[in-house]
């Protein structure tokens, strides 16, 4: 299954196009089944109604787990790598890893889980949070992870979209210095959230938490109750895996759904081929488990093939903007697969860091989460991978449940900055605003694509409708990205950003309706626009124009007072960069924001915004040019 040569990949996509079920059913011959399929694929994308390996079952667990048993029981599975430097870290090998698995989906079964239920997950990055999913996908829970910067109303709306049975979460985490009160927020959350039996709380800082009787459990007392033989739950290869929350342009965040058979095949086929992955070594992902990066390529990707997993506590820059380098040399890792936003932030602390960090382990490079830029790109390229170690631009998203368009280390020649060539399976295409394709070479227009793929996300949670209006109707018979792109003359494909209205705050996923509803909650504004601008380390920044004529004292304590509130509403990672009070928004006559116009302001390019007539009141783009320049 592995592509060894630029030659293979060709061929192997030639087939993939000419017949995509003879070669997923060929890829997917590389997994363990429990029955095969009696059809590798059926779908349109009208409805849309895409279903891969009809027939067959599985258990995802079985092929992460089980059948490494034998030929690699005692290698590392998981290298959890503490916050703390100081502390020890953790290897657990394949059995170790089964055991507990098995052990813990025995506690969720006596805590009243089984197949189909929904299990929320809010953990720190800890060997638990890898166990925990893992234990859900053993008995056929469909797990919801949530990622830990989230508040407690956004973990109450998502727990309450999939009705949620059981939540898995622990005291609380660490991130660098500071410490999150992980029960707390769930606790919080809980008094909103009926569907909610059991909260299992593993120990992890030991700070005081309240435990509510006939709720709350102790992970710790949990596992002493049960053993560690857990058969497998036979699921068919369209039940439902997981679910994942994430932003659109309009609205409440999605529940994506994906399934067992596809998304494992997707995920293992990519990262054995992306990656180019060799048996025993070291693969770092730096991503959170939170993420679809963290499902796909620190959990099910690398262990169905049986890979070595790094996961990490921390952050990049604590205790110092070495640790990444540290731990590269500590474990002797391979692969690190990253940010550029964690690549940009390291970059700024020039090369001290690095010094006399032995980073020769490293064969693999990759990027992941938005357009890297070329400066990052060589950067990387020189100080990290030496110039010898390819790096992979990884284009994809949590719909899309694995990478999509990437070069194929040591396969594919890179270009900075460019995602290169689509993965064997995929078939993007470019088109207009029409909805036509544009054909050839060294041409721009919105990314779709035309064929399904196994890794592909079926549905959205409990409103299929919601599903169908956001990927599948803006262009019939596509799926819509929501990304702009462009194809160089060689055929490269280099993703632009998004077309809509989704910003990506540091690598994160944000919807500017989103954070404008939050803003509005806000007691005395009365109305807000949110619109991105290039920063110099997260990619984009938020930039909040707010109407707030109820100013509570002071304009800056009023600021903070709203990033309290976005804070609450959403998270943390959702706090505008920028928030200037105004008096108006730049308005067409049928009351639409012209955010072009807001765009523009908030990159600090006013010499041409373009047509203004249609604004109903052209003069407070003046006042708004205006104000901006009293705001640092
Ligand atoms: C962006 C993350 C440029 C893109 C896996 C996409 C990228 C969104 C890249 C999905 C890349 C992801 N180059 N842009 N290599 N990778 N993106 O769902 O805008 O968190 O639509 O999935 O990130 O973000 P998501």
């Amino acid at each position: 299954m592995q592509i060894t040569s630029f030659k293979q990949y060709e061929e192997d996509f030639k087939k993939s196009v000419e017949n995509p079920e003879q070669f997923w059913g060929e890829v997917a011959q590389n997994f363990q089944w429990r029955k095969p399929w009696f059809k590798v694929l059926s779908w349109n994308f009208e409805e849309p109604n895409i279903k891969w390996f009809e027939g067959a079952k599985l258990n995802i667990t079985e092929n992460c787990l089980d059948r490494h048993l034998e030929k690699r029981g005692d290698q590392p599975a998981i290298i959890w790598e503490p916050n703390n430097p100081e502390e020890e870290s953790v290897t657990l090998t394949y059995k170790m890893l089964h055991e507990r698995v098995c052990r813990f989906a025995n506690v969720l079964k006596r805590n009243g889980a089984k197949k189909g239920d929904r299990i929320c997950i809010y953990m720190p990055m800890v060997p638990e949070l890898a166990i925990a999913v893992l234990a859900c996908a053993r008995i056929g829970a469909v797990h919801s992870v949530i990622f830990g910067g989230f508040s407690a109303k956004s973990i109450a709306d998502r727990i309450n979209d999939s009705q949620c049975k059981v939540v898995i979460t622990a005291d609380g985490a660490y991130r660098g210095s500071k410490q999150i009160p992980l029960k707390d927020v769930i606790d919080d959350a809980l008094i909103g959230c009926p569907t909610v039996e059991k909260c299992i709380v593993l120990t992890h800082v030991r700070t005081p938490v309240s435990m509510l009787k006939g709720r709350d459990v102790w992970w710790e007392d949990e596992v002493k109750h049960v053993n560690d033989i857990c058969e497998a739950e036979e699921m068919d290869a369209e039940d439902m895996l997981f679910i994942l929350y994430t932003s659109g342009s309009t609205g409440k965040p999605k529940g994506v759904v994906h399934t067992c058979g596809g998304y494992m095949v997707y995920a293992g086929y990519t990262f054995a081929n992306v990656f180019n992955y060799q048996p025993g070594e070291v693969y770092f992902c730096t991503a959170d488990i939170g993420w679809i990066t963290g499902h796909s390529y620190i959990v099910y990707g690398p262990l169905s093939q049986g890979a070595t997993s790094v996961l990490f506590e921390g952050i990049p820059t604590y205790p110092t903007p070495s640790r990444f380098w540290d731990i590269v040399e500590k474990h002797q890792v391979n692969t690190l697969y990253t940010a550029p936003t964690a690549i940009r932030s390291l970059m700024s602390y020039g090369d001290e860091p690095l010094a006399e960090k032995d980073l020769s382990s490293i064969r693999v490079l990759g990027s992941v989460g938005e357009p890297i830029n070329e400066e990052a790109w060589h950067w990387f390229d020189e100080k990290i991978g030496k110039g010898k170690a390819p790096i992979v631009d990884t284009w994809w998203q949590t719909e899309t449940g694995g990478i999509m368009i990437s070069p194929i280390a040591t396969v594919t020649p890179t270009k900075p900055s460019f995602a290169t060539l689509p993965l064997p399976g995929i078939q993007p295409i470019l088109v207009d605003e029409n909805g036509q394709e544009i054909v050839g070479n060294d041409v721009m227009g919105n990314l779709c694509i035309k064929f399904p793929w196994p890794g592909m996300l079926r549905t959205t949670y409990g409103d299929h409708e919601r599903c169908k209006q956001t990927y599948f109707s803006t262009y019939p018979n596509l799926y819509f990205t929501g990304d702009g792109c462009l194809r160089d003359q060689d055929g490269y494909y280099r993703i632009t950003g998004r077309v809509d209205d989704v910003l990506n705050v540091s690598g994160h996923r944000i919807g500017t309706a989103e954070v404008e509803n939050a803003i509005n909650m806000h007691a005395g504004v009365v109305e807000s626009a949110v619109v991105g601008y290039p920063h110099d380390v997260k990619g984009q920044g938020i930039y909040a124009f707010v109407i707030n004529p109820e100013m509570h004292g002071e304009a800056e304590l009023t600021k903070k007072d709203i990033l309290q509130t976005v804070t609450r509403v959403i998270g943390a990672i959702a706090k505008p960069d920028k928030i200037l009070f105004v008096s108006g928004l730049p308005k067409t006559r049928s009351g639409k924001i012209m955010r072009r116009i807001l765009r523009k302001i908030a990159e600090g390019d006013t010499s041409n915004l373009g047509d203004t007539s249609t604004l109903l009141d052209p003069a407070i783009v003046d006042e708004i040019i205006e104000a901006t320049k009293a705001l640092k």
